[in-house]
């Protein structure tokens, strides 16, 4: 793998943002998706899946049971789903989403939008996929989770800087971490289509979250390491509005 990036782009800094624990950085994450819907109501946001993000999606929900937070002309776009897996099975992230956040909140389901995992022509359907993101006028803020190889969404180390939605193959360890969701893990895809690192880029503002130790090397290795394609979050440092929000224990204290 060639991981001389050779790049002129300027690096900058993420913002971290260090918190007590993990229901803090759930909070803090959704106010800050709270004040985008709240600046532009017509925002469109870019959702993850995963363990991270659900104490955020939780706290969406009360929002807007108890603060009338307003998602009706929002649009959303998730970064990945498993490839084989049909929006109804429980552990599809289309699912998850619906589960979590969508059917909890007064978001028009028609502007919510989940990669297919079932779609004929994968390939046609990644290009479709970008070219409705691009036409919605872009992504203003991107929730992202980091997993423990520092991958972001389904971009697994090795992945380039400009990748864009396509098919992945996950690696052996993410897919043992990803069984705890299913009944075993032959049950857990091999494959699945996500956004691409360049896709990622693109979005206006990125907000990655990350709570436990055992995602402190991970962090370590994105925001005090140079850029490698060994730590696909690491590339998240030619991106000049990142804020990380981590407990304690993910800052490496
Ligand atoms: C999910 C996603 C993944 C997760 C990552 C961390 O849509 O894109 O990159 O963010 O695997 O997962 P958790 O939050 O379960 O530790």
């Amino acid at each position: 793998m060639n991981d001389d990036l050779n790049m002129n782009a300027p690096l900058h800094q993420p913002k971290v943002v260090v918190l007590e624990d993990s229901d803090q950085v759930g909070a803090r994450a959704a106010e800050i998706i709270a004040s985008t819907i709240r600046d532009n109501p017509h925002s469109i946001l870019g959702l993850a899946t995963g363990g991270s993000p659900i104490r955020t999606y939780r706290e969406l929900v009360r929002m807007h049971r108890e603060s009338e937070l307003d998602f009706s002309a929002a649009t959303s776009f998730n970064l990945d789903e498993y490839v084989g897996l049909d929006g109804g099975h429980p552990q599809s992230f289309r699912h998850f989403m619906d589960d979590n956040l969508f059917s909890k909140i007064n978001i028009d389901l028609q502007k919510t939008h989940v990669p297919d995992g079932l779609a004929t022509d994968v390939q046609t359907h990644c290009r479709q996929y970008e070219d409705e993101i691009r036409r919605s006028g872009g992504i203003e803020l991107q929730l992202l989770g980091i997993g423990h190889n520092g991958h972001i969404a389904f971009n697994e180390p090795g992945s380039e800087l400009d990748s864009r939605t396509r098919e992945v193959s996950l690696t052996a360890e993410t897919i043992e971490k990803n069984s705890r969701f299913f009944d075993s893990v032959d049950d857990v895809p091999r494959t699945a289509v996500t956004m691409g690192i360049g896709t990622i880029l693109e979005a206006k503002r990125l907000l990655l979250i990350a709570y436990g130790s055992d995602k402190a090397e991970a962090i370590d290795k994105m925001i005090r390491q140079k850029p490698s394609l060994q730590c696909p979050a690491s590339l998240l440092q030619y991106h000049p509005e990142v804020t990380v929000l981590v407990d304690k224990a993910a800052f490496g204290g």
